[in-house]
């Protein structure tokens, strides 16, 4: 039998407020408006900018009634000044880059340092920069996948949070491969947003610790966590 509550009633938690960057399709994006859409996600989308303005991502923000921008400055110092104004005004505490092509002013990474993450389509650091399926391809590797990482100035680069594994088959072109990590990509993305918006994430150097119990998902994408929450 359920106890009656004694004390006052517990308020519900402040969702984190994330801005997200984009500059395409915006499927990632798409991904963490889904996860956000169910109330106990402890993250909400509140502002989506976008370097160009016909990036169909913008549409997907529109859609779902989230506050969005296109911010198209030639210039990367206007654009990290216009963006982190932006992001402050809506009160985003964590910035997700999410298909964002643009490579940022190195004052808006360390002004964002540890508040800002980005999603890249292989298991870094292997194949970093532009193409990563089609250097997975050409390395002959039998696994890729993708990877959410806290960002530094470096492209690419930066404490690893979560990664998830996916096949590469030996008849796989550059688009058969890229689908199956898009797949993954948008599994991952809203877990690491979850993790990091629950507070779970503890930096250590160039490393991520993740406290407490590790979510289920957590075995299909990143074995070593799994193993080690079983005490393995
Ligand atoms: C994704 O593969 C992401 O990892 C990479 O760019 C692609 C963006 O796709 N950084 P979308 O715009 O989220 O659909």
């Amino acid at each position: 039998m359920a106890r009656p509550a004694t004390g006052p009633r517990a308020r519900p938690r402040a969702r984190l407020k994330v801005g997200v960057l984009i500059s395409g399709r915006g499927s990632n994006l798409q991904a963490l408006i889904e996860a956000a859409a169910d109330p106990a996600y402890p993250a909400e989308i509140v502002l989506v900018i976008s370097n160009r303005p016909e990036a169909p991502g913008l549409a997907r923000a529109a859609d779902a009634g989230i506050a969005h921008r296109s911010l198209a400055q030639p210039s990367r110092e206007v654009f990290a000044a216009e963006a982190d104004a932006a992001l402050r005004q809506s009160g985003v505490k964590l910035v997700a880059l999410a298909g964002f092509m643009r490579i940022l002013d190195t004052g808006f990474v360390e002004a964002w340092k540890n508040r800002l993450l980005n999603i890249h389509p292989s298991l870094l650091p292997a194949f970093p920069g532009l193409h990563p399926q089609r250097q997975a391809l050409a390395a002959g590797v039998r696994f890729s996948g993708c990877t959410v990482h806290f960002v530094r100035a470096q492209v690419d680069s930066g404490p690893i949070i979560a990664q998830a594994v996916v096949p590469v088959h030996g008849h796989d072109d550059e688009a058969r491969l890229s689908e199956r990590i898009l797949a993954a990509e948008h599994r991952l993305y809203p877990m690491a947003v979850r993790l990091y918006a629950e507070g779970r994430l503890r930096i250590q150097g160039e490393r991520v610790a993740i406290k407490g119990a590790a979510p289920p998902e957590i075995a299909l994408f990143n074995p070593s966590q799994a193993l080690a929450s079983a005490g393995g």
